[in-house]
């Protein structure tokens, strides 16, 4: 009886991909077909700008899941780390299965991250070594996960309406608000203030880039991060010394990190800085990439954003959050999570789609993909708000799970409310009110309201 069950279970499994990718398939041509009649641009920008969209990533990655989950290629598409090949990692299950191998699997960012602070590796770049814990229990002790409500969520509310207010009617929600607010939580709350709020957010842009997105390392984009570095390691260095010699103890990051001192004289000037430049680099572009994605989704969806309003004006930030959340899982901030091969080892072992990976390879293990697989995820194309939280990749996974998950859990809600509280919220007009997608993190996107 067990085996009938679980020979009807595999099966039930197996028609469920295989279904999902047939409706992907129609719908990938239907969309394709249509850009390639109606686009602008040459006929292969016209395919290559309908295939990278997200919803077509995500039909792509629903035909792959079917039938080649897991593949290896001999090419290298990331070239800005040592590699030599790519394999790629697409249900749920093994996806997560890259990610908690950490000792198999490992973060390739500490060439990168040591020539940023000029020195010393940052904990995102480590493996679970006694430094990666050192580091991070003392991150934790300086930015601790009460502050999220008792600090952080008040002041990004507070800097949102007010930032919002200023532009009632039409607001460009990166300029006038995404990118702001998080500044604000790196000045305010982590004690890193620049000479101007443009600084800080162009340094952590420039660095971020160069860092995660630059996968071909373009040199033009190397040399504007380490300028940032240089810049940011200085500012930071310049917060240190004011505020020692002011004798100033404000409770923020900070201020925690320079008193944890006393205990831990190894967490010298240099440690806090090196620390801090990482969680500078991780804050803003990141929460405001997410939070533009998450408005755009909504607002293709007109049911949804008529939900968001509601929640938004009702003040229910929760409720709200589970409508970004959601919306956000149709475009994440990063479709992957890679990471290197150590040795040579197989995934998904003991299945049909079982897959050596050899040493040195480059692996793509897709949250995108992962929160769309059926087999994880109930009607995973369907716009719900009811979703269990575990379902969500939004900001990693395992080991080095973001650092801010929390905070971003919070800030999210509270940045947008303001807006999405607004009365018929839609796009401007043309490509003012389309994401503007000229660098990989939005400088532009138009709402207005009546
Ligand atoms: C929506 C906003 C954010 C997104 C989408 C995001 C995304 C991510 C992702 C995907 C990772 C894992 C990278 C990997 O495994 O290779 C990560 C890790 C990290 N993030 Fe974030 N992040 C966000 C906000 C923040 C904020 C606000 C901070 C600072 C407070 C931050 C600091 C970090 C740090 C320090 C790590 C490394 C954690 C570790 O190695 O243990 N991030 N983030």
């Amino acid at each position: 009886m067990t085996l009938l069950k679980n020979i009807f279970a595999a099966l039930r499994a197996y028609a469920l991909t295989l279904l999902d990718a047939v409706v992907a398939l129609f719908s990938l041509i239907a969309t394709t077909a249509r850009a390639l009649v109606a686009g602008k641009g040459t006929l292969k920008e016209r395919l290559i700008g309908a295939l990278t969209r997200p919803s077509s990533l995500i039909e792509i990655f629903a035909i792959f899941r079917a039938v080649l989950p897991n593949f290896v290629i001999g090419k290298q598409l990331i070239t800005s780390y040592e590699n030599n090949g790519t394999a790629f990692v697409l249900r749920a299950t093994d996806v997560i299965e890259v990610l908690d191998r950490e000792e198999d699997f490992a973060v390739v960012y500490e060439p990168k991250m040591r020539a940023i602070t000029g020195g010393a590796n940052f904990f995102l770049g480590m493996q679970n070594t006694a430094q990666y814990q050192h580091d991070t229990s003392l991150m934790k002790l300086a930015m601790r996960r009460d502050d999220v409500e008792a600090l952080v969520t008040p002041l990004a509310r507070a800097r949102a309406e007010a930032y919002a207010s200023a532009f009632p009617k039409r607001i460009d929600v990166p300029q006038e608000l995404t990118l702001r607010v998080p500044a604000a939580i790196v000045s305010d709350y982590f004690g890193v203030s620049a000479q101007a709020e443009t600084d800080a957010i162009q340094w952590a842009t420039s660095l971020f880039w160069w860092l995660f997105v630059d996968l071909k390392g373009e040199p033009a984009i190397e040399t504007k991060a380490l300028m940032a570095a240089a810049d940011l390691r200085a500012a930071i260095d310049a917060a240190i010394e004011a505020r020692k010699a002011s004798g100033d103890k404000k409770d923020d990051v900070l201020g925690r990190a320079l008193e944890l001192q006393k205990g831990a004289p190894e967490f010298d000037d240099i440690a806090i800085r090196d620390n801090l430049i990482g969680l500078v680099i991780g804050a803003i572009p990141t929460i405001s990439k997410a939070s533009v994605q998450a408005l755009d989704q909504l607002l293709d969806r007109p049911e949804a954003l008529a939900g968001a309003h509601a929640a938004a004006v009702a003040g229910d930030e929760a409720l709200l959050g589970a409508y970004l959340f959601e919306a956000l899982r149709f475009n994440p901030v990063n479709p992957v999570i890679y990471r290197r091969a150590n040795r040579s080892t197989v995934i998904a072992a003991n299945t049909f789609r079982a897959r050596k990976i050899p040493e040195g390879a480059m692996v793509l293990a897709s949250n995108l993909s992962a929160m769309f697989d059926p087999l994880q995820i109930d009607k995973p194309n369907e716009f719900r708000v009811d979703r269990p939280w575990g379902n969500y990749i939004l900001w990693g996974y395992g080991m080095h799970t973001c650092f801010g998950a929390y905070i971003n859990r919070a800030v999210i809600p509270a940045i947008l409310r303001p807006v999405l509280a607004r009365p018929n919220l839609r796009r401007a007009a043309g490509a003012a009110g389309q994401i503007d997608v000229s660098t990989p993190f939005p400088q532009h996107f138009v709402v207005e309201s009546d």
